[in-house]
C-alpha cells in the first residue's frame, strides 16, 4: 500500500473509529518511517484532545508474587522454583499508600499472583482501610480471574478499577501461552463480569508473544472494540530466565508503539499506560510510549526489598530505586517530551461514579 492511501487510512480511522481486517493488518505492517511519525503525530493530536498535555500517574503495589497460575510467560508461574516468594502485610501495604500519598499519588493499584491467601474477605477489609485513610483516592485491583461474586464482594468494599490483560484474542494462541487448565472463555468472561458490575476495565495484550501475528493482533483490536474497556495496558513480551520461554525472542519497541497509537486512535478518550516492559526493552521507552499516544505511568510503590523478587520477566528496569527516586527521575523524563505529571484519581472521562463512592 502506498504511504498516501496508509495515511488515508489513518483518516478514516480518527472518523470512525473503524476499518476492515485487511485494513488494521495495513498499519500493522507498513514499512514505512514517514508513515509511522505520522501514526504517532495524530495519536498524540487524539490524546491531546482529551487530556491535554496531562499524564495520570498510578501508584503500583507488587503486594505478592504467589501465584496459583502456571503461565508459559511469567517469572512468577508457580512452576518456577527459582522465585523467592513474598508477601507483604497489611501495614507495609498501608504504609506503601501512605508514601505514595504524600508523593502525590491518588490511584493505588494492588498487583499480585493469584494467591489464594487473599481471600474476599482480606481483600475488602484492604480495601476499606485504604479508602478509610484516603477517601480521595481510587483503588485499582489487579489480580487475576476470579468468580462473579467475588468480584461483586471488592466492589461492594469500595475497589474502582480492575485491570486484567486479555493476553492474545486468539483462542488456540490463548492456549499455546497457557496449561490447559486455564481458559481463554474464562478470561473473557471474567472481563464481562467486571465491565457489568460496574468497574472501569482495563484488558491489554503482551505484545510479541511467541507465536502472536499479524491476525492475531487484528482480533486484539476487535476485541478492545468490543469490550470498549476504560483501559489498556500493552507491553513487549520480554524472555524470563527460569520459565519455558526463557529462549524466545522479545517483542519490540516498535510494534508495541505503533499499537499504542493504533489503540489511541480506535478508542479515542482510552487511559493508556507507557508500561515498565516498554521502559526495559528500550531505555527511552516509556518516554517514546508517551510521544505516540499514551497518558499514563505506573511507578513501582513497592518496599525497595522485595522489587527484585516481582520478575515476570528478566532485567526490569526500578527495581533498585525508592518511589520518591523514581518520581523524580519520571518527571524529568515526562518534561522532556513536553507533558507534565498531574495529581488526581484520573478517571475516564466517560466514567460516572455511583452515589457514595
Ligand atoms: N514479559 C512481558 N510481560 C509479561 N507479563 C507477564 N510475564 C511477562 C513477560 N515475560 C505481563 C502479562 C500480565 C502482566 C501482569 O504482566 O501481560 O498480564
Ligand atoms: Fe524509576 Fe527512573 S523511573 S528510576
Amino acid at each position: 500500500m502506498t504511504e498516501k492511501n496508509l495515511i488515508s487510512l489513518l483518516t478514516k480511522l480518527e472518523r470512525t473509529q473503524d476499518l476492515s481486517d485487511e485494513e488494521f493488518a495495513s498499519l500493522l505492517e507498513a514499512d514505512s518511517s514517514a508513515f509511522c511519525a505520522e501514526l504517532a503525530l495524530r495519536a498524540r493530536n487524539t490524546r491531546e484532545r482529551y487530556y491535554g498535555k496531562d499524564v495520570y500517574i498510578r501508584g503500583l503495589i507488587e503486594f505478592t508474587n504467589y501465584c496459583r497460575n502456571n503461565c508459559y510467560y511469567c517469572g512468577i508461574r508457580r512452576g518456577n522454583e527459582r522465585a523467592q516468594r513474598y508477601r507483604l502485610t497489611y501495614e507495609e501495604i498501608l504504609a506503601c499508600c501512605k508514601a505514595g500519598y504524600q508523593l502525590g499519588f491518588r490511584t493505588f493499584v494492588l498487583q499480585g499472583g493469584e494467591d489464594s491467601y487473599f481471600t474476599d474477605e482480606r481483600l475488602a477489609g484492604l480495601i476499606r482501610a485504604i479508602k478509610k485513610s484516603h477517601p480521595d483516592c481510587a483503588v485499582t485491583l489487579s489480580v487475576g480471574e476470579r468468580e462473579r461474586d467475588s468480584y461483586e464482594k471488592l466492589f461492594e468494599a469500595g475497589a474502582d478499577r480492575w485491570l486484567l490483560r486479555h493476553e492474545t484474542a486468539d483462542k488456540a494462541h490463548y492456549e499455546s501461552l497457557h496449561p490447559a487448565e486455564m481458559s481463554w472463555e474464562h478470561r473473557l468472561k471474567c472481563l464481562r463480569d467486571l465491565k457489568s458490575i460496574g468497574y472501569q476495565v482495563g484488558c491489554g495484550m503482551m505484545v510479541g508473544s511467541p507465536g502472536h501475528t499479524t491476525a492475531h493482533l487484528v482480533k486484539d483490536l476487535r476485541l478492545l472494540q468490543e469490550l470498549q474497556p476504560e483501559m489498556v495496558g500493552i507491553g513487549p513480551f520480554i524472555p524470563q530466565q527460569d520459565t519455558p520461554f526463557a529462549d524466545q525472542p522479545a517483542g519490540t519497541a516498535e510494534l508495541t508503539l505503533r499499537l499504542l497509537s493504533i489503540i489511541r486512535l480506535l478508542l479515542p478518550q482510552v487511559l493508556l499506560p507507557a508500561t515498565t516492559a516498554l521502559g526495559t526493552i528500550d531505555p527511552q521507552g516509556r518516554e517514546k510510549g508517551l510521544l505516540a499516544g499514551a497518558n499514563v505511568l505506573m511507578p513501582n510503590l513497592s518496599p525497595v526489598s522485595v522489587r527484585k523478587k516481582y520478575a515476570l520477566y528478566d532485567n526490569k528496569i526500578c527495581t533498585g530505586e525508592e518511589a520518591a527516586e523514581c518520581i523524580r527521575c519520571l518527571s524529568g523524563r515526562v518534561a522532556s517530551t513536553g507533558f507534565h505529571i498531574v495529581k488526581g484519581r484520573g478517571d475516564h472521562p466517560g466514567f460516572k461514579r455511583k452515589e457514595g463512592r
